[in-house]
């Protein structure tokens, strides 16, 4: 970690998601938005994170510190512009070491290899370093200007443009960086709101700067990396930017997805080699699936682990705590919550395990259920290793199998069973010889009376 500081402005009220939840906690592959600005700036190896937010947005700084324990969160009392968001965190960065970036809560995609190659110009003498990048419709950004001589001179706002500065097309991505806190707090003193919003705008650092003759640079990204969020309309471009990298990623890593663009990940994926996933599957966050695992169609999975060899679905469902082991095989129309499944045991077609432990190898027959609440608490199905349960077998929790037991199909098990028994839990056959063939006579000579 070096000396840096960022400062996360996230102050603004995000109006146009039409939302009661602030802007930045709109969430992206499962992460709050302002979660990925966070660790980007902790990947990028800058270490203290100052995040701004407006009053009544405690859930912003909760959901900052949840991310990085260490962040400061400050609270600027009205929105007067991002110069004065910046000053709202000054008492973090004052007197503070090392360069201080400033970076936008609701621009989500930016990658921590651009946030170093920002550091990089620093450390090769920049004074002041602004993200730009080239905008196919530059409409409501601040425009890059330059002198005769090529340098970074200033941004106009759009409001402020004139018709030949409106024609150009680099534009502020918002990100600025600033060589030391020294640097930064110099400049903001002399930012004033002579403009047509009236607001202290941190843009006009670079022209304050120039006037300083300290040296201001562009680093460039591409449009895609710098998308505001400030719509549902644009979150939903952001998220399919997202997925396309961490799908990239998967396969980078090795993994097969039979189409990709159904497949959805979280920011906390985990993939191993040798996986392959086929059509429509959702991946929630704090999912980790190892290496040779096969992932059939239409499943949906979050917080669980997936082992080894291990196959799953298609149309399987694993909720928080599904633990699969080695070679476990859960087949379609399962749903697992809170359970382990040890290796090679099978759950093949329509069941519920959970609150359950199942045991290696063992074999778990279609339609078992474990009847895991009493309408009050939450109750735990022990299953042996090697067990058999046959198929429609109500498992009433608290219970235990033992290892090797075998549960005739259709039992409802109240009691403990102990190892290699059978249990079996049903009513017993009735059969009457002929009846059948005796009703049907009658009913025949009826009818044709
Ligand atoms: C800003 C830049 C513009 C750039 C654009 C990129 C300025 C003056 N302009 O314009 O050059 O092209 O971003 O998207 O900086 N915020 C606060 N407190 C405030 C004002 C803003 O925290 O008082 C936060 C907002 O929550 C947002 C960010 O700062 O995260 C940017 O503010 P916004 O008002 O959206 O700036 P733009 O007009 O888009
Ligand atoms: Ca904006």
């Amino acid at each position: 970690m070096t000396q840096a500081f960022s400062i996360i402005l996230a102050a603004g009220k995000g109006t146009r998601m039409k939302s009661d939840l602030p802007k930045v906690l709109h969430r992206l592959a499962g992460a709050p938005m302002l979660a990925h600005v966070l660790r980007a700036a902790a990947a990028a190896g800058i270490g203290r994170a100052g995040i701004v937010v407006g009053p009544g947005m405690e859930a912003v700084g909760e959901a900052g510190l949840a991310v990085d324990p260490k962040a400061q969160v400050f609270v600027q009392p009205e929105q007067l512009g991002t110069a004065d968001a910046v000053k709202a965190a000054a008492p973090a960065f004052e007197g503070a070491k090392g360069p201080v970036l400033v970076l936008y809560g609701d621009t989500p995609l930016l990658r921590a290899e651009t946030l170093k190659a920002v550091l990089g110009e620093l450390e090769a003498g920049a004074d002041l370093v602004v993200i730009g990048f080239e905008a196919s419709d530059p409409t409501g950004y601040g425009r890059l200007l330059f002198d005769d001589k090529g340098r970074l001179a200033g941004i106009r706002e759009e409001k402020d443009a004139s018709a030949a500065e409106r024609a150009l097309t680099l534009c502020n991505s918002g990100i600025m960086a600033f060589r030391s806190a020294e640097t930064l707090s110099g400049l903001l003193a002399r930012i004033g709101n002579d403009n047509a919003n009236g607001e202290y705008y941190l843009t006009d650092a670079v022209a304050l700067a120039r006037a300083d003759d300290l040296q201001a640079r562009v680093v460039l990204s591409n449009a895609e990396e710098v998308l505001g969020v400030n719509s549902r309309a644009e979150l939903a471009v952001a998220e399919e930017f997202m997925q396309r990298r961490l799908r990239a990623a998967a396969m980078a890593h090795g993994a097969t997805l039979l189409a990709p663009e159904t497949v959805f990940f979280s920011y906390d994926t985990v993939i191993g080699r040798d996986v392959t996933i086929e059509p429509n599957v959702i991946v929630g966050p704090g999912v980790r699936i190892a290496d040779g695992v096969t992932i059939r169609g239409f499943c949906h999975i979050e917080q669980a682990s997936i082992g080894e060899g291990a196959t799953v679905g298609p149309f399987a469902r694993l909720r928080p705590g599904a633990a699969l082991a080695k070679d476990a095989h859960v087949g379609n129309f399962v749903e697992i919550k809170n359970a382990e499944v040890a290796e090679g045991a099978k759950v093949n077609h329509l069941t519920y395990i959970g609150d359950a432990s199942i045991g290696a190898k063992a074999n778990i027959g279609a339609g078992t259920v474990t009847c895991n609440y009493d309408g009050f608490a939450k109750h735990r199905t022990e299953i042996g290793a090697g067990a058999f349960i046959g198929s429609n077998t109500s498992l009433v929790a608290p219970v235990k199998i033992g290892d090797g037991a075998y549960i005739g199909s259709g039992s409802v098990i109240t009691k403990d069973v102990p190892d290699d028994a059978l249990a079996v839990a049903r009513a017993p056959q009735d059969e009457r010889a002929g009846w059948a063939a005796k009703v049907r006579a009658r009913r025949a000579r009826a009818k044709s009376k």
